[in-house]
């Protein structure tokens, strides 16, 4: 039935913003519009391609686009804010819910285990939610004691790591140094994860050395694995490669062991974490943990420093503000407005996470805020295109908010209150949103707040590659590792 009304043409979905489809094979697009081995490690240009086309269109179907190939499930994108709230919010474990969809995480879960917060749905997902709750929850992070204490051993990390940078170019006796910042806040990043949040002592050259890009190669090699598994067999079987690839799960394996050792002790968060689960029954999630915030907190630190790198009136703008701020506390940080505004626009026009996943469990009306509906088919795969709507002019753009969609502007955060608008008001998707938005955003916008902060707070630096060009993988990044010319203040 279906595959008749594939091969038909038929639209399969309902409503006023029924979306359009998008042709499989066509000249003149920047690639093909789905994933194969020749593409997918462009995932940016993929759904670019889906939106070919679209601004000659009217109707629903400017932001809403589908592919249909006959036997598969249809795909759905959508770049509309409006729906994509509606979705995110429509995703849980009820009856009828979307799912997150599991298959653009494959090989992620083929590597931490399928039992995690991030990859499961229905009952065990909210199981795990639960779980988490306590040690992520804004209330136990930002209560005053719990909050010093953590943004006092997070910023020991920091100024430590920084130190050791601003002495090597000072001995250096050069003023400017060129260099990648991207791996320096890589190695903070996953230092404040081991030791701060997990308590543990892992020293910095191990975390460096040995961890860091184990963790790296192993997220390449997932992303690998997600779009064709059969490579994982190809590596296994060339010696080196398969060698590389043991050395690196066992690492991995390692530190995730490292992380659960605090426990016993309530080292860390851990003396927050009430709950009769085997060290077995977490390790997958710790496994997700380190992977996964390693992951996003690297790229959206990497893309503040990479856009302030870029603009020197806004580098002195932060500078001003956290020149003399030598504690970090939720007042500190509200106060520190054009910090947080950088850190807002960031994530609206470099999501870390450039779309989010969704399937549809049954045949789906969804209705959006302004009146919008649309059924969406069961098992359609839906693509919630975080990165195309945030730069959408016609959402983000001159007449909304002062500035084009496309600019690095923080200014229009302002422009936007000036309306009465909150950011919340306006969602740019860069943490999620409903029920599966990500729990760690408090701790995420601490780390990458101190480590933003204190690197303005010491150094000027200068882009050395005037374009921005972007890598898209798990996760978001500045192709160029954020190379700077750096200078001590
Ligand atoms: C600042 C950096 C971060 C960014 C930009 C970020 C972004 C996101 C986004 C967009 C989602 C929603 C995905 C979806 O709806 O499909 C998410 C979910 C998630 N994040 Fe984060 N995240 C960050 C930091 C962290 C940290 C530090 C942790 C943990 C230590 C974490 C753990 C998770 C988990 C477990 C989920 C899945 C939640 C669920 O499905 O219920 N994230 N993150």
């Amino acid at each position: 039935m279906k595959i008749l009304e594939q091969i038909t043409g038929r639209n399969p979905f309902e409503g006023n913003l029924i979306p359009s489809r998008v042709a499989l094979f066509q000249r003149g697009r920047p690639t093909q519009p789905f994933p194969h081995p020749g593409n997918y490690r462009q995932p940016l240009r993929i759904l670019e391609s889906i939106y070919c086309g679209a601004e000659q269109e009217s109707g629903p179907g400017r932001h809403n686009r589908y592919l249909s190939v006959p036997g598969l499930p249809y795909v759905l994108v959508t770049r509309d804010p409006k729906l994509i709230r509606a979705i995110l919010i429509d995703t849980g474990d009820k009856p009828g819910q979307f799912d997150r969809d599991e298959s653009p995480a494959a090989g992620i879960a083929r590597a931490t285990g399928s039992d995690t917060l991030l990859y499961s749905n229905g009952t065990l997902w909210h199981r795990q939610k639960k779980l988490a709750a306590a040690p992520f929850g804004r209330t136990s992070l930002f209560q005053p004691e719990k909050f010093h204490e953590f943004e006092q051993t997070f910023r020991h990390t920091v100024a430590e790591r920084l130190d050791k940078l601003r002495k090597l170019q000072a001995e250096s006796g050069e003023k400017v140094t060129r260099i990648k910042l991207e791996p320096e806040i890589q190695v903070i990043m996953l230092e404040m994860l081991v030791n701060n949040f997990f308590g543990a002592d892992v020293t910095y050259d191990e975390l460096r050395n040995r961890y860091v890009p184990a963790i790296g190669r192993l997220i390449s090699w997932m992303v690998d694995d997600t779009v064709i598994p059969r490579s994982r067999n190809i590596f296994k079987n060339t010696g080196a490669g398969r060698a590389l690839l043991d050395r690196d799960r066992e690492a991995f394996q390692e530190l995730t062991d490292i992380a659960l050792s605090g426990r016993k002790e309530g080292k860390g968060l851990w003396k927050q974490f009430k709950s009769d689960a085997t060290n077995d029954q977490l390790r997958n999630n710790i496994r997700v943990f380190l992977a996964g915030a390693l992951e996003a907190t690297t790229s959206m630190a990497s893309w503040a420093l990479s856009h302030l790198s870029r603009t020197g009136k806004l580098q002195r703008a932060v500078f001003e503000e956290v020149k003399e701020m030598n504690e970090y506390d939720p007042d500190n940080l509200k106060q520190a407005r054009t910090l947080n505004a950088v850190l807002t626009e960031t994530l609206r026009l470099t999501p870390s996470l450039y779309f989010l996943p969704r399937r549809a469990t049954v045949d789906r009306w969804v209705e959006t805020s302004d009146g919008g509906k649309i059924r969406i088919p069961k098992g359609t795969h839906v693509v919630l295109d975080v990165w195309h709507s945030n730069r959408c002019e016609e959402f983000w753009g001159r007449e909304i908010c002062g500035y084009k969609a496309v600019r690095f502007a923080p200014e229009r955060w302002e422009k936007l209150a000036q309306q009465g608008k909150r950011p919340g008001d306006i969602p740019h998707f860069g943490f999620g949103h409903g029920p599966r938005a990500c729990p760690g955003k408090y701790l995420g916008m601490l780390e990458v707040g101190l480590v933003v902060g204190a690197i303005v707070k010491i150094f000027r630096f200068r882009a050395v590659k005037s374009k921005q060009h972007v890598l898209a993988g798990v996760s978001t990044k500045p192709a160029d590792g954020v190379l700077v010319d750096l200078q001590l203040r």
